[in-house]
């Protein structure tokens, strides 16, 4: 099977997921932040047998052991995020008794150990195979455990996608990646440090985002998607959470999945930029939008085969033609939008694309990743 970041990541012996964790404090606040937004508190994990499958180089796994996990399994196919791993425990005293680090895919991983907590994150949305990932992570888990993955769909990365176009056209005639990646630096540095909240280099965001191939490979892993294989199971909440349930608890028969499916329908757009509030639109109007931005998707993925200025005059063209269908999804993303498509007409005139007179573009974010917890009944 396919897979994109262990192609990359291994060719380059990289694992692009570092963590500021200079003040670790912080970074158990924001994972204790993530994992109660899913419906965990920190409680849950004292004395559970735990699971983390690609945790890179073990930087999120460091809160689930502070918080008292009886212990940890990594299940990590990268050389690099395993030899990080160990620096990254051994640096911080963490016992050899606490974690196992298994150096392979989950899919050749065999155990019949169970878990109660199941972590898998930051990856299901670019490899083809998600739901059988996730169907044999519940098989994996206690009956009431609790399994939390990540969904990325065509929508959350439409802008970190035109983001990705242009630093690739800007860098298309630099061989080497860490030579690409310097370039690109000075650029994308000064955006991600005007976002509060930021813990990873701008170095490996680059990697991760504009020069890792998973990154438009075609393959999603929906928030839809993932309410339909882990149908059976109870959704705890997510991050961030779009769902509201006003079922009687006392109706044990509600189909809760089914109804998070119609919301999901209706709520999608408000993935594509972070900052915005709830964009409710009519399910069959999202659904048309849907269909529009996997086109660009697709073309984005057809100009990085080739480098072809045709298909990436056809991407203008299309952001031009299906400008006025914006307008539902608010001001501030229509800025934005208004702002690409200046930006791309820049690239295509030759010009060097000066990135500080798209402010809005600039400083823009898709809500990229969803996390979802679901409890095993
Ligand atoms: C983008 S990184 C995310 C790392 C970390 N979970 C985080 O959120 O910061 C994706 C990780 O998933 C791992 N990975 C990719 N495919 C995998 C698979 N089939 N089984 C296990 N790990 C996988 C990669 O090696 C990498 O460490």
């Amino acid at each position: 099977m396919k897979n994109d970041y262990l192609d990359f990541y291994g060719k380059n012996k990289i694992s692009p997921v570092n963590q500021d964790i200079t003040d670790i404090e912080v970074h158990y606040k924001r994972r204790q932040k993530l994992y109660r937004q899913c419906g965990l508190p920190t409680v849950a994990f004292k004395g559970a047998q735990m699971l983390e499958v690609g945790p890179g180089g073990g930087h999120n796994a460091l809160a689930p052991i502070h918080w008292g996990v009886e212990h940890i399994d990594l299940v990590e196919p990268n050389l690099t995020g395993v030899e990080r791993i160990r620096e990254l425990f051994s640096q911080r005293g963490i016992s050899e008794y606490k974690y196992s680090i298994i150096n392979e895919q989950i899919e050749n991983y065999r155990s019949d150990k169970k878990y109660d907590i199941v972590v898998a994150e930051g990856f299901l949305g670019y490899v083809p195979n998600a739901r059988d990932i996730c169907k044999k992570l519940i098989t994996l888990t206690n009956d009431g455990g609790v399994i939390a993955i990540t969904c990325s769909d065509d929508i959350c990365i439409f802008i970190e996608l035109m983001k990705r176009l242009i630093g690739l056209y800007l860098t298309k005639d630099i061989k080497a990646l860490d030579d690409k990646v310097r370039f690109l630096i000075p650029i994308f540095e000064k955006q991600l440090a005007a976002l509060r909240g930021v813990s990873r280099p701008a170095k490996d965001w680059i990697e991760d985002n504009i020069f890792n191939p998973a990154f438009s490979n075609g393959c999603e892993y929906s928030v839809g998607d993932a309410l339909d294989t882990f149908d059976g199971c109870d959704l705890l909440g997510g991050s961030p959470n779009i769902f509201t349930n006003y079922s009687w608890y006392k109706d044990i028969w509600y189909d809760e999945l089914s109804d998070y499916k119609e919301q999901f329908n209706t709520k999608r757009m408000s993935f594509i930029m972070a900052g915005l509030n709830e964009n409710k639109l009519d399910a069959s109007e999202s659904a048309r939008l849907v269909e529009f931005f996997s086109k660009i998707k697709s073309l984005e993925n057809t100009y990085e085969q080739e480098y072809d200025e045709t298909i990436l005059r056809e991407i203008v063209e299309n952001l031009k033609e299906h400008r006025p269908e914006m307008n539902v999804l608010g001001n501030d993303f229509c800025l934005v939008y208004d702002e690409i498509i200046n930006a791309l007409d820049e690239v295509l005139s030759g010009e060097r694309v000066d990135m500080s007179k798209y402010p809005d573009f600039f400083k823009a974010f898709g809500r990229g990743l969803q996390y979802l917890a679901f409890m095993k009944k």
